[in-house]
């Protein structure tokens, strides 16, 4: 299905001026570059699930919820989340130029979202209207009468990405709409400074196009929330002081700042997150408290005089017990807010309404799809609908299918074309033509059209590459992943195309401590891979054919981790990832090294603390791909689904040390990127096959259910099972 992008869509991009064409794939314009090679990464769980945006409506306060209530508001196309609905002042003046004045208003008035969508790999924020019927049904299957019904969706792309290739692969976030402002947070401005994450504050006038940014240059903000008025902005901020390293509670403060020009700006609370406001002086945000529940808490701004923490008094708002996170309000609303919860008898994240004057918690979500995370809640400004976003899962052959391979957009000097895969640990064949990787403990290979799909090792592995030179050949380590330095792991080959099962796997290594990561020489004579076999992990390098048996060289020695090694194409460097520096805190930076243990230099370090990993030559071996923590976080982890280290992004750097690019903008575990010497056309490829989809875990940290605390009393409502709107998309 296409989208549904009608009638108005082009009477207003005239408009205002928006191309809508920032939403076609980006396909057509990759082929203008000269890419050459391709870079391929994982990220942890990212093609797993698809969001849409849904809503239900608040009436069952009296009555309970149920399926038939909730609508699925976005297009059931990509990835849609973190929505608002737009107060009615705002939302007029959009409304105004996408309607004639002197028509009357359609009755019952559409239904207005703001949100995220990536489409394409390309993260931007949509308009949506969608037009319902008297029964509160979407009009999709209503017989058409005129023109204007025909209309189900309007649906705008509210930035112009086309002007600023920077901006069109970066991240966006947390929109909302202020007057004729588009406030929201983007991560396309690079301050050049190690582990400084680069989202920041900008507002957008969409009559004009006209952008400002509101952060502070060098500063970080997150979560943007804006007062009814319009006239305040409070963030998530560390301000000035900088990411200490922390992707699970991120120890922000709440700043608060003039929306016009970011004048003004303030911290009001010390230790908090996620802010939305109840009023011109009250804001409510989430922390984890000291009883180690994360709770919802308020803070009362001064209403005259001048605003400073000492003139902040906080309270606490939900009880321990379970852990409330993520609010949201409605201006003028003091009756209940709308919080996401992980109570202690599920190991799923829901939508619960909380009631301000009787301290009670409702919950909505859990009555319904009682087995799918539900995020980031949003209520609408009259308090009658809260909306959410959840996974939906697409159909082979059907819109939204799953990708074996997603193609992500580059800059247009980039020589490569850039994907996400859908595995762990993916590498390519010497002609490009097949894949290695690794998921749920066995190595599979499939051929980059996503057809031969099959298992060639079934055990616990991590880690492929193919021989340069013997066709057929990859090397993996057999073993378990993180394991201490006398636990064995063995470097083996698999000759993928070879059936017979005694003699397709060949054990290299036989000392019986922990091998892994092996990187064979261009000649596909060595082997370069780390050991424990000291009681450290050093590099060391054997015969690819003969493996340990043929002799064995110690390449580093030290007490610390040397690990990941990768062999330069032209065959003079090893570059690999070490904690030398700093041995046992996990910090990690790249050094480079000769074959013959001469030349040893640092190549890159992620700031102080840092770490940088994986890294993997590029084919002319001028370059360097690796992941890393260099730019921080993009936004609060606890408003995404788990990603263990959701600061891993993917980068370039030079060989002598300069020009390091950021290829990846998002809140996801990037890494493992290998560097393919073959281009890959620059289109996404679709599994063959069915996968399982919307499989996903919500963050670790919230798993912590603390002792100590009370348990809530919920209040528990049966939920009746009529399907009102029968027609209704809903996939899970
Ligand atoms: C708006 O309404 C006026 C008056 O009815 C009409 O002349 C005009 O064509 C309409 N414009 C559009 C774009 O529909
Ligand atoms: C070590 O290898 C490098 C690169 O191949 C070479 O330039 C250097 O001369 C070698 N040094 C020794 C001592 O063999
Ligand atoms: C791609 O080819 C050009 C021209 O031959 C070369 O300069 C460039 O280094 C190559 N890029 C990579 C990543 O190998």
């Amino acid at each position: 299905m296409k989208p549904i992008i009608l009638l108005f869509c082009c009477f207003l991009l005239r408009l205002l001026e928006i191309p809508i064409s920032n939403a076609t794939p980006n396909n057509e314009e990759s082929t203008t570059t000269t890419t050459n090679s391709s870079i391929v990464f994982q990220s942890i769980d990212r093609l797993d699930y698809f969001f849409d945006i849904f809503s239900h409506p608040i009436s069952w306060i009296n009555q309970p919820p149920s399926n038939a209530q909730e609508i699925k508001i976005t297009d059931g196309q990509w990835v849609n989340y973190n929505g608002h609905f737009p107060s009615p002042s705002s939302s007029s003046s959009l409304l105004s130029l996408l309607h004639n004045q002197t028509v009357d208003r359609p009755d019952p008035p559409p239904l207005q979202l703001i949100y995220v969508s990536e489409r394409n790999g390309v993260s931007n924020i949509y308009y949506d209207e969608v037009y319902y019927d008297q029964t509160g049904c979407p009009r999709s299957n209503i017989r058409k009468r005129s023109a204007f019904e025909t209309s189900v969706r309007v649906q705008i792309p509210l930035l112009d990405l086309k002007e600023n290739t920077q901006s069109r692969i970066s991240m966006k976030d947390r929109p909302s709409l202020a007057g004729d402002y588009l406030v929201y947070v983007s991560t396309h401005e690079d301050s050049g400074i190690a582990r400084t994450s680069t989202a920041a504050v900008y507002s957008t006038e969409l009559k004009s196009g006209l952008t400002r940014r509101l952060t502070p240059y060098g500063i970080a903000d997150f979560s943007p929330s804006v007062s009814p008025s319009g006239k305040w902005t409070a963030v998530a901020s560390y301000g000035a002081r900088g990411w200490d390293g922390e992707a699970a509670e991120l120890s922000t403060d709440i700043y608060v700042f003039s929306t016009r020009d970011g004048t003004g700006r303030v911290k009001v609370v010390e230790h908090g997150g996620w802010p939305c406001w109840g009023d011109e002086t009250t804001l409510y945000f989430h922390r984890k408290g000291e009883d180690e529940w994360w709770s919802i808490y308020r803070a009362i701004l001064p209403t005259h005089g001048p605003i400073s923490i000492e003139s902040v008094l906080i309270e606490r708002v939900t009880p321990p017990g379970l852990h409330a996170f993520t609010p949201s309000t409605s201006p003028g609303n003091n009756n209940f807010i709308a919080v996401a919860t992980r109570r202690p008898t599920t190991k799923f994240r829901h939508i619960e309404l909380f009631d301000l004057e009787t301290n009670e918690f409702k919950e909505l979500t859990r009555l319904i799809s009682p087995e799918t995370h539900h995020f980031n809640p949003f209520l609408s400004p009259d308090s009658t609908r809260v909306g959410y976003h959840k996974c939906r899962w697409g159909v082979r052959g059907r819109e939204s299918p799953k990708l074996l391979l997603q193609n992500l957009p580059t800059t247009p000097d980039s020589d490569f074309s850039l994907f996400r895969f859908d595995g762990e640990f993916p590498s390519f064949s010497p002609t490009g033509d097949r894949i290695a990787y690794v998921s749920y403990d066995a190595v599979y290979v499939v051929d980059v059209d996503a057809r031969n799909h099959r298992q060639v090792y079934g055990g616990p592995a991590f880690f492929t590459v193919w021989d340069p030179v013997r066709k057929g050949i990859v090397y993996t380590s057999a073993g378990l992943h993180f394991a201490a330095e006398g636990t064995e792991v063995d470097i083996i080959s698999i000759n993928v195309d070879d059936d017979d099962d005694e003699t397709r796997i060949k054990k290299l290594t036989t000392n019986s401590k922990n091998n892994a990561f092996p990187s064979p020489s261009p000649d596909g004579r060595w082997i370069v891979f780390r050991s424990g076999l000291s009681g450290y992990k050093d590099l060391y390098i054997m015969s690819a054919e003969d493996g340990e048996k043929g002799g064995l060289r110690r390449l580093t020695d030290g007490p610390w981790l040397d690990t990941m090694p990768n062999w330069s194409p032209d065959g003079e460097w090893i570059v690999f990832a070490s904690d030398r520096e700093n041995p046992g805190v996990a910090n990690f930076e790249l050094y480079l090294i000769h074959p013959n243990g001469t030349g040893l230099r640092k190549l890159m370090q992620s700031g102080s603390g840092g770490k940088a990993n994986h890294p993997w030559f590029s084919p002319d071996g001028k370059r360097v791909v690796f992941s890393s923590d260099y730019k921080g976080i993009s936004a609060e982890p606890i408003s995404n689904p788990n990603q263990n280290l959701p600061y891993g992004e993917i980068f370039t750097i030079n060989l002598d040390g300069s020009d390091i690019r950021r290829l990846t903008h998002n809140v996801n575990e990037d890494g493992a990127a290998t560097w393919v010497p073959k281009h890959i056309k620059a289109v996404d490829v679709e599994w063959l096959e069915d996968r399982p989809g919307c499989d996903f875990l919500d963050v670790y940290f919230l798993d912590d259910m603390p002792s100590h605390g009370v348990g809530a009393k919920a209040k528990v409502v049966n939920v009746p099972n009529k399907a009102r709107c029968a027609h209704f998309s809903r996939s899970n």
